[in-house]
């Protein structure tokens, strides 16, 4: 039998000098898994019943702000073909955090033929770390970073969004795409991580997203759990 080559999601990047960049901050993030678990454990059993995320904004301000918390590689790989299917030029994001996912859809824009990665942060260490990142990976020229709450970092961009990845904290994602709706170009994509972990905290954003008066096709796809992927009329 011919032996299948293993599935390696940075094969999709074809580029050793990015994908050198990315294993070190992947390695770095799984190093913090053990103290995120540790942080959930005493409301592991609310969260199994509810899907909830049993934090406030501010709480998960504090504890988060120097997480990765990251999508996973067959996220970002599967962000990065996304954009190239899309010819993506322009892509927003709330929530940089180190920058893994910025670092995927850089690669896409790039691929593309340039254009740029609009990215934000509200802890000003993560982005000053993110952007170290990006110039490591010779990616920095196509990313800019807003630091500050997205809700006003993005208030006002002209239109003509090909993509956005929303992966702040819940509480926020339909804010930021209410935000944005307007200016993502029809068959422009948002991606959303964590809605299938955490139905109980996307209850509202599932019910905008999936009513069709609101511009939206939505489903639920199965990355990391559920990562919710809608496409704009
Ligand atoms: C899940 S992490 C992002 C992970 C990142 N997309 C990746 O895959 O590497 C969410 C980030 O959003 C940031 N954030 C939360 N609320 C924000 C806000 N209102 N404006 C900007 N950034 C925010 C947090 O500080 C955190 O770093």
């Amino acid at each position: 039998m011919t032996k299948q080559p293993r599935d390696d999601p940075f094969t999709v990047l074809n580029d050793a000098r990015l994908a050198t960049v990315l294993r070190r901050l992947y390695s770095e993030a799984n190093r913090q898994h053990l103290s995120v678990i540790r942080h959930f454990l005493p409301h592991t059993l609310s969260f199994l019943r509810r899907r909830f995320m049993p934090f406030s904004e501010s709480e998960m301000g504090g504890f988060y702000a120097d997480k990765y918390i990251a999508i996973v590689e067959e996220q970002g790989a599967f962000c990065y073909l996304t954009a190239r299917a899309l010819r993506a030029r322009t892509i927003f994001e709330f929530g940089t955090s180190f920058g893994l996912s910025t670092l995927w859809l850089a690669a896409a824009v790039r691929a593309n033929g340039g254009g740029r990665v609009v990215t934000t942060e509200i802890v000003p260490d993560k982005a000053r770390i993110a952007r170290r990142n990006f110039e490591e990976a010779g990616l920095s020229d196509l990313i800019e970073v807003r630091e500050g709450d997205a809700m006003a970092s993005l208030a006002a961009d002209p239109s003509d969004i090909d993509f956005v990845l929303n992966d702040g904290f819940p509480m926020r994602a339909l804010d930021i795409v209410k935000l944005l709706a307007s200016r993502i170009r029809p068959c422009g994509v948002v991606l959303t991580d964590d809605v299938g972990g955490f139905r109980g905290n996307y209850r509202d954003y599932l019910a905008y997203m999936r009513d069709r008066a609101n511009g939206f096709d939505s489903m639920l796809i199965p990355l990391k759990g559920g990562t919710e992927y809608s496409v704009r009329r």
